[in-house]
């Protein structure tokens, strides 16, 4: 392998090359990312005709103490939808406890010893209440903290917000938060939240899953979906105006791309603040007028344009204007650093997606010229009357065709626009649900990229997260449940990239007779924590023989040292094998000194691999 190290031959990767797709897909929002703990906290899941399915809402008691419904009596316009409760037992004398309603949560709530949650709530009676509400294990039977609401009959005559602390004397992992009572009457409820108080840098998102986001140093946060920003149908699809504002009015909807509800309490607002927690740019995937079913003509596309431009003006307005002054309401006066819009997901093959994007393109420019629209037709379809700053690419294949796509763009056209690889993975048999080999695949296809970063300026695998408990697309890159997370190979590979953004690539060249089954780049980056530099070679053998390699370096300007020069290898050997919560470390990269570190130095491969050999200058 030799490498021209000369800082003369390099080419700059693009600063943005490396960063993470999040869709609301297989939970990884609503019960994941985002760490509300009550699912369905405002009964609106059940859709809007009364009574309605308040899932996963249950009941404690029976018919003969307490009747549980729902109606339309929320304080709330935008979430009308309210519960009812009311308790028959006190004369004929309650159940121990009482009787009530519980909440699961997302397939149980984690609940740790000495934490704090913050619980809220909106109630009206016109009876006195007395409300015990608890923390417990799955039966009910481990109390793990409780606060007792109570109140004349007075107190609650119109709707009254509730807030208070709980703190958990315990750990369990699947516990539910019970609202019970041994008092008749009547008593409503919305809106109920539980929220850990400990959550990232304050801002809402479950602090374990949003560090294996920031450790991958991502330099861009492309969001929300997916099929999700389409929906299947329009009115399933995301409205980002209605994920704004106070929690509690924000509707909710049914995420009919992937099959369940999600309360919004992730929404545009919270996207963008975790884009710029970070530290990554926000590229925003916009409703271009069509679902998975549906398109709206070009003739009445004005609204959806004009929709698009206020999202924009809520990222990026002063507080002065109308949506920038909802985003300051929210605690955020300064704009995000909106710089991308992606007009659509996947939709150039619908009949509209030319005229409307063109519609897109000029509004979006006219008021943001340093927008970067991202279109998603491919660049055969991008002209001057169809122009785009980027183009979108979603790749899904198998593992032999992914490693053959490391020279996906060897041949593209070097000028016009650059591509946003935004999606990408391997699927299918060979991937399972995270194998070794499908993170080889996908490592020899991001090399590819590297390699071509004069023509591919971002990409971002998907999907990337998953709850255990809600499979809908296999594999994906970070499996949780309530308490638990690992990451899957390609998770881990994904290190091997971190530092390439902004770096500079060096021509490498690999002579080897027989064997074609190596890809490789060589990269030299600043650490701006220690102020070292490391020429890092990165290289895949995804066949199934070890290789001795002779790595020659020439035209660097200083020496290579060899203490604090490292080799990191993610191999299991077996390429097969996936991570899981009982073996979540079966497959994650190994870091060991290089002994012989230097200009020419002999290196062993081993067979299915990634290895980089991170040299310090
Ligand atoms: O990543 C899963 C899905 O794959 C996305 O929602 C869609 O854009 C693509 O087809």
């Amino acid at each position: 392998l030799s490498v021209d190290a000369s800082p003369h031959n390099a080419q700059v990767i693009p600063g943005n090359m490396f960063g993470i797709f999040f869709e609301e897909i297989n939970h990884a929002g609503a019960g994941g990312l985002w760490a509300e703990l009550v699912s369905n906290r405002g009964f609106e899941a059940g859709g809007a005709n009364t009574p309605s399915n308040i899932d996963p809402w249950l009941i404690i008691g029976d018919e003969s103490n307490i009747i549980v419904a729902t109606d339309r009596s929320s304080c709330f316009a935008g979430n009308p939808i309210a519960l009812r409760m009311e308790v028959l037992c006190e004369a004929s004398g309650c159940p121990s406890g009482g009787v009530g309603i519980y909440n699961p949560g997302y397939w149980g709530m984690n609940i740790e010893r000495t934490k704090v949650y913050r619980a809220t709530m909106y109630i009206r009676s016109s009876e006195a209440v007395e409300l015990t509400v608890s923390l417990t294990s799955s039966d009910g039977l481990q109390n793990l903290a409780s606060h007792t609401i109570t109140g004349d009959k007075e107190d609650f005559v119109e709707w009254t917000k509730v807030e208070f602390d709980l703190e958990s004397n315990d750990r369990n992992t699947n516990s539910r938060l019970q609202l019970t009572t041994t008092k008749s009457g009547i008593i409503w409820f919305d809106q109920v939240s539980l929220m850990p108080e400990d959550t990232y840098m304050g801002h809402g998102f479950r602090k374990d899953l949003a560090s294996m986001l920031a450790n991958l140093k991502p330099r861009f946060l492309k969001f929300p979906g997916g099929n999700y920003v389409m929906g299947n149908y329009l009115v399933n699809s995301f409205r980002w105006s209605e994920t704004v504002g106070p929690w509690e009015e924000r509707p909710g909807h049914f995420n009919d791309a992937w099959a369940y509800w999600t309360d919004d309490g992730l929404g545009f607002f919270e996207f963008l603040q975790l884009a710029e927690d970070l530290g990554a740019c926000p590229v925003w995937v916009v409703n271009d007028g069509a679902s998975l079913n549906e398109e709206v003509p070009s003739a009445t596309i004005a609204a959806f344009v004009k929709d698009v431009v206020n999202g924009i003006e809520f990222a990026r307005g002063d507080p002065q204007t109308a949506w920038g002054s909802v985003r300051a309401a929210m605690g955020h006066p300064e704009p995000f650093q909106l710089y991308y819009v992606s007009v659509g997901n996947q939709e150039c093959s619908k009949y509209y997606y030319k005229d409307n994007y063109v519609k897109f393109y000029s509004a979006i420019k006219a008021s943001y010229p340093d927008i970067k629209i991202i279109s998603s037709c491919d660049r055969s379809a991008i002209s001057p009357v169809n122009p785009a700053d980027l183009y979108d690419v979603h790749v899904y294949t198998s593992s032999g065709d992914m490693f053959s796509k490391s020279r996906m763009f060897d041949n593209t056209a070097r000028s016009g626009p650059k591509a946003i690889v935004s999606e990408y993975a391997v699927t299918g048999n060979d991937a399972g649900r995270g194998t070794l080999i499908a993170a080889l695949a996908e490592a020899a296809f991001l090399i590819g990229l590297e390699r071509n970063s004069d023509v591919v300026e971002m990409a971002s695998c998907a999907p990337l997260f998953v709850n255990d408990n809600d499979r809908r697309w296999n594999p994906d890159a970070i499996v949780f449940n309530s308490w638990q997370h690992y990451g899957c190979p390609n998770y881990w590979m994904l290190h091997f990239f971190k530092d390439s953004s902004g770096g500079a690539l060096h021509p490498s060249t690999i002579q080897l007779s027989n064997y074609d089954q190596l890809v490789t780049s060589a990269i030299t980056w600043n650490n701006s924590q220690d102020g070292n530099t490391y020429l890092k070679i990165k290289v895949v053998n995804f066949g199934s023989k070890a290789v001795n390699l002779n790595i020659s370096v020439t035209g660097l300007e200083t020496d290579i040292r060899t203490f604090g020069s490292i080799k990191t290898v993610l191999t299991s050997g077996w390429l097969r094998d996936e991570n899981s919560f009982q073996q979540p470390d079966k497959v994650v990269p190994a870091a060991s000194p290089i002994t012989n570190a230097g200009e020419q130095m002999g290196v062993l491969l081993d067979l299915y691999s990634l290895t980089s050999f991170d040299l310090l200058l």
